[in-house]
């Protein structure tokens, strides 16, 4: 793990490697400070010496200056070090996170990636900044005051030496009792992400079901769990407190007392005893430090083990050897075709497809909610990959071809669609980002959602909100259709795609879709009969099995579910029949 973290430091090597350099200067002129200062007492002011006061004074000024210099230059590079290493963790994530298949991003779920980009990235940063900085400062700082303090006086530092193991055992009973508690503290900030995200992404429906004040409750409840234990956690971490106390004034008097008799003997000035009690506080606060951040890095661990395991996650859908770089042709082929979301599912999603629709042809998918309409079309522009059997497109293998030119052969417009922020012609230069001004209107104008376009003061320069939030549904649709024509697909897939558009809107679209491209496949799943009544071949789905392939005659004559379908939306006095 620490292997492939450190390779995301990059061209930040050379900061992450000077501040403990910097570090090093700084604690050197931290420690010759408590030196000159016991010389500046013993030569200058006991002595009652004005020039010594001067001298040693001066130098005083250029040792804290150095110091002052030195500490910042070290916070500077470790600033940059830190924030340059994560900020090339989140490039590495995001990389990878667009080389995902679907099923890569089922995995991971949407929240879950935004937490690892966001939350966990920034724990490792400050992990990453505590260890270039205070983990290499504490120890280097603990060893140099023991051994300036042993230089100044052996006797008077062991009293303090022995004050380290009862820092050592206090320190350890502390950070055992908080740290499950910080543990459990990082996933409970887990699910308040969830619940707000959750929230604010609906909140439309929040507020027209009027459930504000339930959701107040559940955000309560765990903005509550968060606030109970981390007061339970900072309630053991104040322990600290107390022990540093004892374990200063127990070092104070015991080093006075020795200090105080051999002042007194004669063996040891002033000045060196106010050195070595300076000393003793910077090893004690050295001690409290590094368990503290012992306890961040073990904390963070978790975090760095998420943003791993996303960085490594291999996307299941990649090119074969040798892939081919063009599609002859729409047709389209199923070869006993079994597909399940998951690889040990008992269940398959759907069952033994077998299926041939020649290039330029219409064809329906009917079925009920859940018959696998949307699974079946997604395995050919191979969003998933068939489980057992095989896809053709254009009479090969989805698998043998480059999944650049099957995408762009096969133009999808998702059940889910989704508009993004930007003005309507970028959203349509998705499709083809060379797209002209004709071939944008013309697409417009086969997904009929030129009229409505018109209508706006800025046409297509309309500026689409995040998501598509300031359009209607069913102009939503019509863009995105739009959208993958611009593509000039092989093969066009509409996943209930009409289904917010009004019914005379829908059928001005099928009949441009015949008109003006008629060598493309269109495939077009509808919950209403009427949009797919005139295909060349209608698809009847039931439970992932196909229960029926033929035009409307025949199966209104052969096939039962089709027949009730039809029945039932014509009896219902759909307005669509
Ligand atoms: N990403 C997924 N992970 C796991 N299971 C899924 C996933 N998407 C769909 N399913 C399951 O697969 C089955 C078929 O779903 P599918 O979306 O293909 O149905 P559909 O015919 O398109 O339905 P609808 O008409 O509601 O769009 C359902 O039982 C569903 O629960
Ligand atoms: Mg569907």
């Amino acid at each position: 793990m620490i292997k492939k973290l450190s390779r995301c430091i990059g061209e930040y090597k050379k900061d992450s490697i000077i501040t403990p350099i910097w570090i090093t200067l700084e604690i050197v002129m931290e420690v010759i400070i408590p030196m000159v200062m016991a010389k500046l007492i013993d030569l200058g002011v006991d002595a009652g010496s004005m020039s010594a006061i001067w001298k040693y004074g001066l130098i005083l000024l250029v040792c804290a200056g150095f110091s002052l210099f030195f500490g910042v230059m070290a916070a500077r590079s470790a600033a940059v070090a830190s924030a340059g290493f994560a900020k090339n963790l989140r490039r590495e994530i995001f990389h990878n996170v667009q080389t995902f298949s679907f099923s890569n991003i089922d995995k991971y779920s949407t929240g879950g990636i935004i937490t690892r980009l966001t939350t966990d990235v920034t724990n490792v940063q400050n992990a990453f900044m505590m260890i270039i900085r205070v983990a290499v400062r504490s120890p280097l700082m603990l060893i140099f005051s023991i051994i300036m303090a042993w230089s100044i006086n052996a006797r008077i530092t062991m009293v303090f030496l022995a004050m380290v193991p009862f820092l050592g055992v206090a320190f350890f009973l502390i950070m055992r009792g908080a740290f499950p508690i910080f543990e459990r503290i990082f996933k409970t900030y887990d699910k308040l992400n969830n619940v707000v995200r959750e929230n604010v992404r609906g909140i439309r429906v929040v507020k027209s079901y009027v459930r504000e004040d339930h959701e107040s409750e559940k955000f309560k409840g765990v903005s509550q769990t968060i606030f109970k234990d981390f007061s339970k956690a900072e309630k053991i971490i104040a322990f600290n407190g107390p022990v540093m106390q004892i374990a200063i004034y127990t070092c104070m008097i015991g080093a006075s007392w020795l200090g105080a008799k051999l002042i007194v003997g004669g063996s040891m000035t002033t000045g060196e005893l106010v050195g070595i009690i300076t000393y003793a506080m910077q090893i004690l606060m050295s001690l409290m430090i590094l368990s503290l951040v012992f306890v961040m890095i073990i904390i963070s661990k978790a975090s760095a083990e998420r943003v791993c395991e996303i960085i490594d996650e291999k996307a299941d859908i990649t090119n074969g050897k040798d892939p081919v770089f063009e599609v002859k042709d729409g047709s389209i082929c199923f070869k006993n075709a079994s597909f399940s979301y998951s690889k040990n599912a008992e269940k398959l999603c759907l069952k033994m497809v077998n299926l041939e629709i020649p290039s330029g042809s219409t064809v329906g998918v009917i079925g009920g909610t859940g018959s696998s309409k949307t699974s079946l079309v997604q395995l050919i522009p191979r969003l998933y990959d068939v489980t057992e059997g095989e896809v053709m497109v254009g009479g090969i293998n989805v698998k043998d071809y480059d999944i650049t030119t099957l995408r762009d052969s096969v133009a999808m417009v998702l059940q889910k669609n989704l508009l993004f922020s930007g003005t309507i012609k970028e959203n349509l230069r998705w499709g083809n980002k060379d797209a002209t001004e004709e071939q944008m209107v013309r697409a417009c104008q086969q997904a009929q959602a030129e009229e409505f376009i018109e209508k706006f003061p800025e046409k297509y320069d309309t500026y689409i909100e995040q998501g598509g939030s300031n359009v209607s549904g069913g102009q939503r649709q019509r863009l995105c259709i739009a959208r993958a024509l611009i593509k000039q697909p092989k093969i066009l897939i509409l996943d209930d795609s009409t289904s917010a558009v009004d019914t005379a809107t829908d059928c001005k679209i099928r009949a441009a879709f015949k008109n003006e491209i008629p060598d493309t496949t269109k495939i077009i799943i509808a919950q209403r009969i009427s949009s797919v009544q005139e295909a060349d071949m209608i698809i009847v789905l039931d439970d992932g099995e196909i229960n029926g392939v033929g035009t409307h005659d025949e199966l209104m004559a052969s096939n039962q579910i089709y027949r009730e379908a039809c029945l039932s939306q014509q009896k219902g006095g759909d307005f669509d029949e």
